[in-house]
Parts: C-alpha cells; structure tokens; sequence
C-alpha cells in the first residue's frame, strides 16, 4: 500500500527532552521515493538491482521497507561507531530519545538482518542528518547497501588469504555496477575510514572530465560476523547515496528536485530508463537574504541555523552561507552574517513572500537559538 513506512507522528514527535526531530522533518518520513516506480532515485535502484541479479542470479535479497526508526545500538553501537564519534552528536543525528534515531545510514540494518540469518542483502531506505543548506544536501536522502559473506571455502580454495580475497570481490563487483551504470568509466580506489569495514575504500569515477565520488565501502569488521551468527565467515559490504549518483547519473542540478510533485519534474523519468538528461524547466532568480546576530554563549551551530531555516521557509531555500564572521575584541562577542538564498523550483516568489518567511526566520533565532539579532 502508499502506507508502507509510516510512522505514527507520536512516535516520532515525542515530549522527550533529547528529542530533537522537526515537524519538517517528520513530514518526510512514508514518502518512500525509492519505491515509486518512475521517480530517478527507483530507477536507479532498480538498474543496481538488475546489475547484482544478472551476476548472481537469485543471490541477492532486497529489503527497502524497514522502517527509519532505529534504536541507537543498531545505528551505532552493533557497527562499532566510537562513542565520541561525530555522527552520534544531536548536532548530527535526528533522536527521537537517548535510544532511538531516525537512522543515519542503512548500515543500521546490517546486523539485524545477519542475525536473521541473511548472507547476501540490499538495502534501500531513507536516512536521515542534520546538517547545512545547499543544492546538494538535504536532511533525508536515500542509501543503499549491500553485504555479502563468504565461508571459508571461499578463499581456501582461491587459495589466498580471506581479507584480501574479500578486497579482490568487493572492488570486481562494485567496479562491474559502476560501468553497468556509467558505461565504460575509468574508476579509481581511494583508502578510506568506516568503523565498520577494515579496510575501507571509495570508489571514484572519471565522469565528464572529474573524478566523482560514488560510494564507500570495505571488509566487513570480523567482530560484526562474529557475534551475528556468522563467525569464521567473511563479508563485504558498501554503502552509496542514490541522490548523488542520480544527481550525475539524470543531470538533475538541484537535490530538492527528488521530492517536487510538479509534472513538469516526475513527466520526464520513467521506470527502466537510465538514458534521461534532465531538463530544467525553470530557472527563477534566487532573492538573498542576509541576517546578522551575535552568538549565544554556547550551543550555536550552523546545523542548528538550518533546521530552523527549513523548518520555516521548507523547500523554498535553497542555501545558507556563512559570509562573515568576527570576535568584538572588547566584548568578545561574536558576530556572523548568513546570507540565505530563497528560490522556488516551480513558480516565482513574491517580495511579500520572501519578506515573511525572512521574519519568521529571524523571530525563530531569536527565540529558539537564543542568538541576540543585529
Ligand atoms: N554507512 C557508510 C556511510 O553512510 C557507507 C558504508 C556502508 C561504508 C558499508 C562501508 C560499508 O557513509
């Protein structure tokens, strides 16, 4: 039904003190864009599909229904993210209480579906980060992720070592699913930092005339077998943001575009074709607003500017810049100035508009961000 992956507003919108989720945010959660059938980010999820299927026919189980409400030890703790690590700040994070998340990663899923046994998986769903305001970044986006684990046999007969058995797999299939997507491209592999892979990598494509970023990925820590019912076994796994790859892949300039209703957007894709350029059909001048403030003496961040930002203007910003900053040297205050870009993907907007939002934005600093207007 249009319902899978709803979640009750009580659920999520809780009284709890750490809770720090916006009712802009929450209006995001069931709109599940990865599982309607002519929208980019499906199609996209769809040709990967198709890539893994013709390699290994009826291995892969796809899962792209588990729900974005997650517990802090699926997200986190079960995947070895360090305790002070950044991703686990409420700077960073969505928490709905000290337990639960709206997941940060679909790597959140990667040990309840090995305890239930699965040895070869994808995984697509929405996730969720705080984080700053421009063309490519949004607070919920979509991932998919793949593991694979191999028994023992596996590189005993290769006769090599596991962990780079596992290295030699995991880049043959990921270089295959980017030429199947991208067509002849050059890739490289660069070293890269997960907790939960040793060693990890990203893999980038040379693609109109730039090395682009496509996914991270590595060996699956062997810990994260061990005590998931599948000890002695090796694995690996990766993880890639379908907005980016669509957003090279479609030619599709500006990231909120995913969640526009307007026909002139959705008419252009359709299920099973990955040949679509996107055409823009509107380009209306962006209106700069900036405001200036001194900061509190604490608790101040950009991220935190942001969410107020969308959660009164929603899609109608399209950036927030820092364009100065300075230290009072008698008061020690500081000040910064944000220059807010706001700009419709659909339709121009009125001064009148622009002018209540802007104050909404600048009432809501004052009284939630504590931050002394200038
Ligand atoms: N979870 C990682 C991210 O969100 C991606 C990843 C998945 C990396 C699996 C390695 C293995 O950036």
């Amino acid at each position: 039904s249009a319902e899978v992956g709803t979640v009750p507003r009580e659920e999520v919108l809780t009284s709890d003190p750490y809770n720090n989720v916006t009712e802009n945010i929450f209006s995001k959660i069931g709109a599940n864009l990865h599982l309607r059938p002519d929208h980019p980010l499906c199609i996209l999820k769809e040709a990967i599909y198709t890539y893994f299927d013709d390699v290994q026919p009826g291995l892969w189980r796809k899962f792209d229904d588990l729900k974005p409400v997650v517990t802090t030890k699926a997200n986190f703790d079960e995947v070895l993210v360090p305790a002070d690590h950044v991703s686990r700040s409420p700077n960073d994070t969505y928490y709905i209480d000290t337990d639960t998340v709206l997941r940060c990663h679909t790597s959140a899923h990667q040990t309840e579906l090995l305890r239930q046994g699965e040895a070869a998986f994808l995984v697509t769903g929405d996730v969720y980060r705080r984080d700053s305001i421009d063309q490519s970044h949004y607070p919920v986006f979509h991932q998919m992720e793949a593991l694979r684990v191999y028994k023992p046999e596996a590189w005993e007969d290769a006769g090599v070592e596991g962990t780079q058995h596992m290295v030699t797999k995991l880049k043959t299939a990921l270089e295959g699913m980017a030429k199947h997507l991208f067509g002849d491209v050059e890739c490289r592999w660069v070293d890269a930092y997960f907790p939960f892979t040793d060693p990890s990598f990203e893999l980038e494509i040379y693609f109109n005339g730039e090395w682009l970023e496509v996914l991270g990925c590595g060996v699956v820590e062997q810990q994260i077998l061990d005590k998931n019912g599948w000890s002695g076994h090796k694995a690996w796994a990766f993880g890639l943001g379908l907005e980016r790859l669509a957003m090279i892949k479609f030619a599709i300039n500006d990231i909120r575009l995913f969640w526009s209703s307007d026909k002139r957007f959705t008419q252009q894709f359709k299920s099973g074709d990955l040949n679509t350029q996107f055409k823009p059909y509107s380009k209306f001048p962006p209106c700069f607003k900036d405001v200036s403030f001194w900061l509190p003496s604490d608790g101040f961040t950009e991220n935190n500017l942001c969410e107020v930002v969308r959660d009164q203007a929603g899609d109608l910003v399209e950036s927030v810049t820092l364009v100065d900053a300075f230290t009072h040297p008698k008061t020690g205050k500081t000040s910064n100035c944000f220059r807010i870009a706001y700009r419709s993907m659909d339709r121009s907007l009125t001064d009148e508009e622009i002018n209540g939002l802007q104050d909404g934005v600048r009432t809501s600093l004052s009284d939630k961000l504590l931050v002394e207007l200038r």
